[in-house]
């Protein structure tokens, strides 16, 4: 999952990191430690995704406040004779944090003759073991996963000459960016794309009490993905997190139109993180997640400012998300 917010830190004096957590590095335990080291305290939601939070987001999926994911793939069904044509025959499919493997099929189905699919995620058993499925499924597609931060330079096989190269990055991920990320990766994909295009799903500025449900559902599955980033420290960084000592906090920051993710602390509390100790007051929070949300217009000036050209977009009837077509020029 992408580095979300580490781009709208201020720039302050890094924390020393000892050897030893730098040695297993995949980046998060110098990042908590920067998160606790600086204000506001803030990290990347990319670190939610280990082989829990891959599971609990799957929950989300499913949870009837959660509209994103079953809205999109009405529309992916609704529209998928239109899509197959704008793709075009034999293509190859690249998804960008594919996570389960299960949207994209939907496509795969509609498509004529996919030749080959590229799976991107940064969670490479959840990635295996969806591949692994596919090829099951789909014989005659030539599955190749690729286990990476896809935000980070991306490099991929070239394809054969001739074969179409379609992004599909689907869910409303791009929200998870903030604005100058959003424009990157948009960029990075249509220099990585160039020569096909990409289906974008994204979601819709709408009533706050909608978002407001879809992120703070009843069951709790959302505020268990929330508090896994501290359960997923305790684990594998040998932190202490007291779970009970903080709170599930999601609401509509409308002016900034985007849902805020915080883990709030319930009491006044000292962390200690790699030797070093860090105080937390009643109600100080670790900024976890924007998810923001878009207007039509403002997603295709993003778009067209990284180089793309916006083709068809479908929407549901209550124009809750979209999907739209981006064409490369060249
Ligand atoms: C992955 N991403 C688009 C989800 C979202 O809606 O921003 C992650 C999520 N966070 C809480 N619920 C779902």
């Amino acid at each position: 999952m992408p580095t979300f917010a580490a781009a709208d830190r201020a720039l302050s004096p890094k924390p020393t990191l000892p050897a030893h957590a730098a040695a297993r590095d995949d980046g998060f335990a110098h990042d908590l430690l920067q998160a606790f080291a600086e204000r506001p305290r803030e990290i990347s939601p990319k670190y939610f995704y280990d082989a829990e939070g891959s599971r609990l987001f799957d929950r989300i999926c499913e949870l009837p406040e959660y509209y994103p994911t079953r809205t999109e793939r009405a529309i992916l069904e609704t529209h998928a004779g239109e899509i197959a044509e704008v793709v075009g025959p034999g293509a190859e499919i690249v998804e960008f944090g594919a996570g389960s493997c299960e949207k994209v099929r939907l496509l795969l189905q509609a498509l004529q003759r996919p030749l080959r699919f590229r799976p991107i995620d940064i969670s490479a058993a959840h990635l295996e073991h969806a591949a692994a499925a596919l090829r099951r499924d789909y014989p005659g597609l030539d599955v190749q996963p690729l286990a990476a931060d896809y935000t980070q330079r991306l490099l991929l096989p070239a394809s054969e000459p001739g074969v179409r190269r379609v992004g599909f990055f689907p869910g409303s991920t791009l929200g998870n960016f903030a604005a100058p990320q959003a424009l990157g990766f948009l960029r990075t994909a249509a220099h990585v794309l160039r020569g096909g295009g990409m289906l974008l799903g994204v979601d819709l500025v709408k009533e706050p009490h909608l978002l407001h449900a879809a992120y703070n559902d009843a069951q709790g599955v959302t505020a268990a993905f929330n508090l896994n980033l501290l359960a997923r420290a305790n684990r594998e960084l040998n932190t202490r997190f007291d779970l009970d000592a903080f709170a599930h906090a999601a609401f509509y920051n409308a002016p900034l139109r985007r849902i805020e993710m915080h883990l709030v602390s319930r009491r006044r509390q000292t962390i200690e993180l790699e030797g070093q100790r860090f105080e937390m007051e009643e109600g100080e929070t670790l900024h976890t997640e924007n998810s923001h949300k878009f207007t039509l217009d403002g997603l295709r000036a993003l778009a067209e400012q990284a180089g793309w050209r916006c083709g068809p977009a479908w929407l549901d009837r209550r124009r809750w998300f979209c999907v739209q077509w981006l064409q490369s020029p060249g």
